[in-house]
């Protein structure tokens, strides 16, 4: 038996893909992590929760968190690639040889097959702003409320001089679909070609915008308050008092896991295609290196500080207050307007939000498209085009039932909740039931440089518990409301409750899948002895 497992392993094993470089390996990962959470969630967060102050409890995560995960991540990722698996389910089957280990995995198929279906239709909107910029649609507008309604005429939420329904926004989802399509379809060469393209022009473009902004000094002579440093002051001088305040660490660690991508099931998939001499204690750090950089350089320096700049510190403060999406889709198409070549900053600000929104949601697709190969034995190409159907088919009530809350039920429950469930239980099957020796062997299997050891003690004990704390503390704080739909219109109590079902129905599939190819693999398995 174990002869026979033996030879399907190695066969397997032959079949998968690989990466094809090292660079395209690293850039490959760092699309995955860049995306919008660091240049439209951070500097809101940053803002709202503290200012320079929120740096201490971001870091901490960073170290207590982040970086054991993402090396946790990356060993379960390359350990299941070896036996011919790029998902959690046939990882965790391998890590913890227990019937229900596998079924533990279906949420790490659920999880990224929920977020890629609305955070596909949020890229697609910085797509549609870019040639809005570029076009100078929203030229004209001068007020906050303009901008507003701007989108919202977009979305398809009101009818007014803009746009006469969700046409406009229907073509740029599936322009945006396809080409996600485009990409899965061309497997790990594709995305490996994305990253080595993208990741330089999303620096090229942050970098140039960052000299813009520091250029800016005081647009308005006559408000010389309303200024770039005094912008920069606004994010980045620490307010102490603020660390007393649970919701700011709560913000923090969140931040840390959705700019990271760890917890989603994401980067596993892609560390599954290395090979055992790659090094993953350095190349994960690397990774971490290149998504800090773009986030706290490039993205605490752009979107905050010139806002600052044109409206000052009260106003920046409400717009921040309203979330990410206020800060970009509102208040930057007003200053592009006010910015010489306003056009072409515009265009680039939102095309490197694109760009740095597909190389992460190619990235969370990925997952499935892994399932559906190894698990089903459905080819590449046909494995994308089914997810681009499913996409296609499910992004239609995320759309369609935006202003009813469907959209925001949904990130609750994936972005908030479940990342932080499924981080869990890696650290538990990975640390605990695969056992730490074990585990830390794995990890520096093909590494040139040793994890100090006090991150075996941070892997085993202080990542874990400080997981249950925040899943304890989410629950108190945000879950029972949520559950109970709190504060929620009534009329919005179907659309939440069909989100709920998509969520749920998605899991039952994942569960059955697994099922299904487990049964599958069990004959086979039985008929190799006797033939
Ligand atoms: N890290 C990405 C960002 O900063 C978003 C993201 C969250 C992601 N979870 C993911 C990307 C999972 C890929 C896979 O925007």
């Amino acid at each position: 038996m174990t002869q026979h497992t033996e030879h399907t392993t190695k066969h397997e094993h032959h079949a998968r893909e690989k990466w094809g470089t090292k660079l395209g390996l690293i850039l490959a990962m760092a699309g995955n992590a860049i995306g919008l959470g660091n240049f439209l969630r951070f500097p809101v967060q940053c803002a709202n929760n503290g200012g320079g102050a929120f740096m201490i409890p971001y870091f901490i995560a960073l170290f207590l968190l982040g970086i054991p995960l993402m090396w946790v991540e990356w060993g379960i990722g390359r350990f299941g690639g070896k036996y011919g698996h790029g998902t959690t389910p046939g990882m965790f089957h391998y890590l913890w040889k227990n019937p229900v280990s596998k079924y533990l995995g279906a949420v790490g198929i659920m999880i990224p097959f929920c977020l890629v279906i609305y955070y596909t239709y949020i890229e697609s909107w910085t797509l549609a702003y870019s040639a809005f910029s570029f076009t100078g649609k929203y030229f004209g507008i001068t007020t906050h409320q303009g901008m507003i309604d701007f989108l919202g005429a977009y979305q398809g939420k009101v009818v007014n001089q803009h746009f006469n329904g969700i046409g406009t926004a229907y073509l740029f989802f599936l322009i945006t679909l396809l080409a996600n399509i485009w990409i899965l379809w061309h497997g790990t060469k594709g995305i490996e070609w994305l990253g080595k393209w993208a990741i330089p022009t999303i620096f090229i473009f942050g970098i140039i915008l960052l000299v813009r902004v520091f250029t800016l000094g005081t647009p308005n002579p006559a408000l010389p308050e309303q200024n770039v440093w005094n912008g920069l002051g606004f994010i980045w001088n620490p307010d102490f008092r603020q660390l007393g305040n649970a919701k700011v660490w709560l913000a923090a660690t969140g931040q840390i896991f959705f700019t990271l991508s760890v917890g989603f099931g994401a980067i596993q998939t892609y560390a599954s295609y290395l090979t055992p001499k790659d090094d993953v204690v350095a190349s994960g750090l690397a990774t971490v290196s290149a998504n800090e950089a773009a986030e706290v350089i490039l993205g605490g320096s752009i979107a905050i500080p010139v806002t600052v700049a044109f409206f000052g510190i009260a106003a920046t403060q409400q717009i921040a207050a309203g979330g990410s999406f206020d800060l970009g889709f509102f208040a930057l198409p007003l200053i592009f307007q006010k910015l010489p070549f306003g056009q072409f900053f515009g265009t680039i600000w939102f095309f490197l939000l694109f760009l740095a929104g597909i190389t992460s949601s190619v990235a969370m697709a990925q997952p499935i498209m892994a399932f559906l190969q190894e698990e089903f034995k459905v080819t590449r190409k046909n494995a994308a085009l089914m997810i681009g159907g499913a996409l296609f088919f499910l992004m239609h009530p995320v759309i369609f039932f935006l202003k009813h809350g469907f959209l925001d039920e949904m990130d609750f429950w994936i972005g908030t909740f479940g990342i932080v469930f499924l981080a869990l239980l890696e650290i538990i099957i990975f640390i605990w039931l695969f056992g730490a020796k074990n585990a830390w062997k794995e990890i520096h299997s093909g590494a040139l440089m040793k994890v100090p050891r006090v991150f075996l003690f941070i892997m085993k004990y202080i990542t874990p518990a400080y997981l249950i704390i925040l899943l304890g503390f989410w629950f108190y704080q945000d879950g029972l409301r949520v559950i109970t739909m709190a504060g929620v219109p009534p009329e919005n109590y179907p659309y939440i409750w069909f989100a709920r079902f998509l969520m749920i129905g998605t899991l039952i599939v994942a569960f059955v899948a697994v099922y299904i190819a487990w049964q599958k693999k069990h004959r086979i398995m039985q008929r190799i002895p006797s033939s």
